[in-house]
């Protein structure tokens, strides 16, 4: 039997299971997906275990993505560009990392045919999961993105990458086209981000990362002023898919039975 596993701190809240579990039934797969608390200091035995085959293949999340890369013989190119990691696999006998996260956001914004091409762009923060977003935006077209992070340093840090970047203070608001929480800050019920919605106006797209609570105080606010939200649900099932994919070449089905397994909105 084939193992995969999800590894994270704090890791209990991971729905990965769920869907992995689901898809692995549904195929008639051989496999398991479990989920596993890690340290830092147990990724080079997690890692190792993937080069014996004792595991078949590791998703990473929170916050290991990029920990993980020293560990790794080989980094797909966007795994490379952003810097993180959350899908590993064996190859030829190389340990391969990728990242299904850039093509979890373009599918969740293609599924809500949200066009990008020519928009402006608004990104708020600049952690682990900030560069994928950014890739992501930048491969479909979009004209312009401005990033802001409460440490101004870490937009520095992205923006040697990605010189197209314009950086403004946390606090600050453009007027633009989507803008896209990127932090952490929502995932707790109190959570605010203070923004100057009326800069942005109305029937805009407020799009937040997180998935649960399904409505973030950001996005409660963007919807009051009769703006489109979105949450992080479509962007976590899409790269869960992709991984699948990566794994067992085979696309899973994403159906309302698979949306279920996330919990209701
Ligand atoms: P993730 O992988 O989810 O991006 P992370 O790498 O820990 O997690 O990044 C968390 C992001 O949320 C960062 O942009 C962080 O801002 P800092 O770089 O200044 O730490 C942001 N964040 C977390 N708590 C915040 C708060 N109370 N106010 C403003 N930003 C916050």
């Amino acid at each position: 039997m084939k193992k995969y596993l999800v590894i994270g701190n704090p890791i209990d809240h991971s729905l990965s299971p769920n869907l992995h579990n689901h898809w692995i039934k549904q195929n008639n797969l051989n496999a398991t997906y479990e989920k596993k608390l890690l340290t830092e200091a147990d990724i080079k035995g997690i890692i190792n275990e993937l080069g014996n085959e004792k595991i078949s293949g590791i998703n990473v999340t929170v916050p290991f993505k990029k920990s993980v890369i020293p560990f790794l013989n080989e980094l797909t190119s966007i795994a490379k560009d952003t810097n993180s990691v959350n899908t590993i696999y064996k190859k030829k006998d190389k340990i391969i990392g990728d990242n299904t996260d850039v093509g979890g956001f373009e599918y969740a914004l293609q599924n809500i045919n949200y066009p990008v091409k020519g928009k402006k762009a608004f990104v708020l923060g600049a952690g682990g999961v900030a560069p994928s977003i950014i890739y992501a935006l930048n491969r479909m077209g979009i004209s312009d993105i401005t990033l802001s992070n409460r440490t101004k340093e870490k937009s520095e840090i992205i923006k040697k990458k990605y010189p197209n970047l314009k950086i403004i203070n946390w606090g600050d608001t453009i007027n633009s086209d989507i803008t896209i929480n990127a932090t952490s800050l929502g995932l707790k019920e109190d959570d605010e981000i203070k923004l100057d919605y009326s800069k942005i106006g109305s029937n805009k797209l407020f799009y937040d990362v997180i998935y649960s609570p399904s409505k973030t105080r950001f996005l409660l606010k963007a919807e009051k002023l009769n703006n489109h939200i979105e949450n992080g649900k479509m962007m976590f099932v899409y790269q869960a898919q992709l991984s699948f994919k990566i794994w067992h070449n085979i696309k899973p089905k994403i159906d309302n039975t698979v949306i279920k397994l996330l919990g209701d909105d």
